[in-house]
Parts: C-alpha cells; structure tokens; sequence
C-alpha cells in the first residue's frame, strides 16, 4: 500500500465543534449557555476545510448533528441537511474523503426523553432518521454508525455520567443490544444504496493494566477490564454473541446481529488505564493513570502510551478487515509534547504495518480545539488552537509537524 492509499485524516464531532440548542447534552453541560456555539464551526465550515486542505489530508471524519436535522419529533430541517452535503462537496472537490459519523455521543431531547436507547421503540425512531438521512446524503463511501457505543453505554446506563443518565446494568444491555440492531440495519442500508460502501463503528480500545502489579484484584480486574472493553464486541463482529464479563458477578450474553457487519474496524486509541480493587467504588473499580515509562500525562491526566497502540491493533487484526485509527490525539497546550506524541504513535503504526498488521489510515484528534465531553473548553486537542471568544483559529506547531510527517512516510504492505 502506498502513501496515497492510506487514509491520513484529522477527525471531529458536529457537537464538540458547534453545540445544538435542541441535543441532550446542551442541558446537561451548563457551559452550552455561555458558548452556546462552540467554535462556530457551523458558519466557518470552509474556513475550516481551507485548514483541512493546508495540513495535506487526504480524508477528514466528521459527524451530522441529529438533532439540528430532527429538532422535533414531527420536523424535518431540510436547509440543515443541504449544509452538511455542502460539507461532503467541498471536501470532494479538494480529494478529501468525507468519513462521516451518524452518531457520535448526542441525541434530540425528543429522542433520548420519549425513545432512550433500552427502549424497542428507538431502533424505529433513530431507523426513520437515518433511512431518510442515507436517502438524502450522496457521495460519501467512509461511514461510521456509532462513535464508540460502550462509552455510551458506560457512561449513559452504568455509571449515569452522561445523557441519558442511567445506572441499570439491565436497561444497559437492553441498550446496546438495540443499538448493534440499528448497526446492522444501517449496515446493510448503506450497502443498498452504495456497493463501493465502508462501514464500520468507531471502537475506544485501550490497554489495561493492574494498578499494583502483584496484587491479584488488581489483575483480576485488569484482565476482565480488558475482555469487557476491547474483546468482547470483536467477538461480536466475528460470532455475533458479546460476553460481558461484569467483575464478581456472572458473565452477561447478548446475541447481536452484526456477525460480519463490518468493512474495516475503527478504533480510537489514547491511553493507558490502571485498574485498582476499590471496595468503595461501584462493582469495586477504581481507573487511574500513572506515567510509568516517562512518556508523561496529558493535560486531562491521560497516560502517554503508544506502544499500547500496537497491542490493541494485533488484537484487532484478529477481525481480518482493515484497521483504521479513527482517533488517536492528546490533550495539552505544549507544542513539543503534541509532536512528540503523533510521531510516537504514527511510529508505531509504520512498525505495525512493517509487520504485515492491514492499518489503512491514521486520524487526528482534533483538527482544532473543542467541546471536551464534561472538560469543557480546556482540553485542547487541536493542531489549530481556538480562541473561543473570537473564534480565530491559530495554527500550533503540530500543524505544520503533522503535515511533515505524512508526506515524510511512505507506508507500503
Ligand atoms: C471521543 C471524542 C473525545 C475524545 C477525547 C473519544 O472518546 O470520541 O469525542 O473528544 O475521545 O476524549
């Protein structure tokens, strides 16, 4: 594979880039009254793409916001659909691929107050939308269902963190099986209208560890932590069935029907996570970071650990479909450290790929500064800062260092 096939891309979601008076998540984070738009992404778009076109990717993902389509249950924003179209023409006409997101972490309020995810009735509700979406959306082969649906489900019906705000392991699995449902749905509708289609979700998969190495709740953990996160949906890929091993408690099965349903595999790497026996915490699990190998932390406090990326592709490459890095940034105001941390990891990918592991393509996380889920505005991710009063967008170093590094690598299978 040459350096023209593979996919070098920079990644975003509409939400995080321009919020939505009518998503759940406005309500939820109050930071959305005083930056009620984010970036301004909705008006800059071209700016933006003009700042897409000048790091030289060849691809950019980027999500539909669902809920400026859909404000209402009974109302369709057709002007809203054409400026995301708008979007996916542009980027054509510069070579970069769109790789869009159907759903990346918002709903309508409608949507997740009447129709929340454990319910049948969202597999139709969210169907309706997206068949009408697929309809009306042309030109696009890269497409990603959801963006990584066990934080969703982690966060949204276990831990009750995010909307919708649930702590109910059943509703939870209710859940996720009605959403692998709409995966294959979507699937196979895409497939329909468009036979050069590539779809896939987007997967978070990170390495776990035990926080002290000799303690065997610690590893127990890890080690559960591990089948639970990063294996069991690619055994849902490959056997249909997921089990979810759920610490001291029986292992839960739910048969999904998306054996197969898959192009390529996308996943977002970023980190490393400790596991720590907690008999005060919820099912006795504490997370925590630790710069074990000097690598350093991220301004979120994330462990700085590319050599976990190759551990999570050789378990991927499992699939037998090509691997995408969907997502892969760090969070810090440093320059030199963001640098550092995408030559680490494209590193590690050129040594994967050297390997004979099928990596197609690497985004970055972020194009510019956003919306951090529950961090709000200062976890920046971006290769162009955003002041967030005026919405200027000033390129840092890693801009042009990123721009460097694709057209320096020459990936070959
Ligand atoms: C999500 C992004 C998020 C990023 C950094 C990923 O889990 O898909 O929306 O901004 O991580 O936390």
């Amino acid at each position: 594979m040459r350096n023209k096939d593979f996919l070098w891309g920079v990644a975003t979601s509409a939400f995080q880039l321009e919020g939505s008076p009518y998503a759940d998540w406005s309500t939820w984070d109050s930071i959305f009254s005083l930056n009620p738009k984010i970036t301004n992404h909705y008006e800059l778009y071209r700016e933006d793409i003009r700042l897409i076109k000048n790091l030289g990717v060849n691809s950019y993902r980027f999500s539909i916001e669902w809920s400026r389509i859909q404000p209402s249950e009974d109302y369709w924003n057709k002007e809203v659909v054409r400026h995301y179209q708008k979007i996916i023409n542009l980027l054509n006409e510069n070579n970069i691929k769109p790789m869009i997101t159907i759903h990346h972490f918002t709903h309508p309020v409608w949507f997740i107050t009447k129709y929340p995810w454990h319910k049948k009735k969202s597999i139709d509700k969210f169907m309706e939308y997206v068949e009408r979406l697929i309809e009306n959306i042309n030109n696009v082969d890269y497409w990603l269902t959801f963006n990584e649906p066990y934080l969703l489900i982690l966060g949204g019906y276990i831990e009750g963190c995010i909307p919708p705000g649930y702590q109910n392991l059943n509703l939870a699995l209710k859940a996720m099986k009605n959403i692998f449902i709409c995966h294959r749905q979507i699937y196979d509708l895409l497939h329909l209208k468009n036979k050069n289609s590539m779809v896939s979700i987007a997967h978070n998969m990170a390495v776990f560890a035990p926080w002290i190495k000799c303690n065997p709740f610690d590893r127990l953990l890890a080690k559960i932590a591990k089948r639970f996160y990063n294996h069991s949906i690619i055994e849902g890929f490959m056997d249909g069935k997921i089990s979810l091993p759920i610490p001291f408690r029986k292992t839960m099965e739910i048969e999904v029907p998306i054996k197969g349903k898959l192009d390529f595999f996308g996943i977002n790497y970023y980190t490393r996570v400790h596991m720590r026996f907690n008999p005060l915490r919820k099912l006795f699990i504490e997370f925590r970071h630790r710069d074990i190998d000097g690598h350093g932390l991220t301004d979120m406090g994330w462990e700085i650990y590319p050599k976990g990326l190759k551990k999570v592709l050789k378990y991927a490459s499992k699939l037998n479909v090509p691997l995408i890095i969907t997502e892969n940034g760090i969070a810090t105001k440093d320059d030199n450290k963001k640098m550092k941390f995408i030559k680490a990891h494209v590193d590690v990918i050129e040594n994967a790929i050297s390997e004979g592991i099928d990596v197609r393509g690497y985004f970055y996380w972020s194009l510019i500064d956003n919306y951090e889920w529950l961090h709000g505005l200062d976890a920046r991710f971006g290769l162009y800062r955003v002041d967030f009063k005026t919405y200027r967008r000033i390129p840092t170093k890693a801009a042009a260092f990123y721009s460097y590094i694709i057209n320096s690598r020459n990936f070959r299978s």
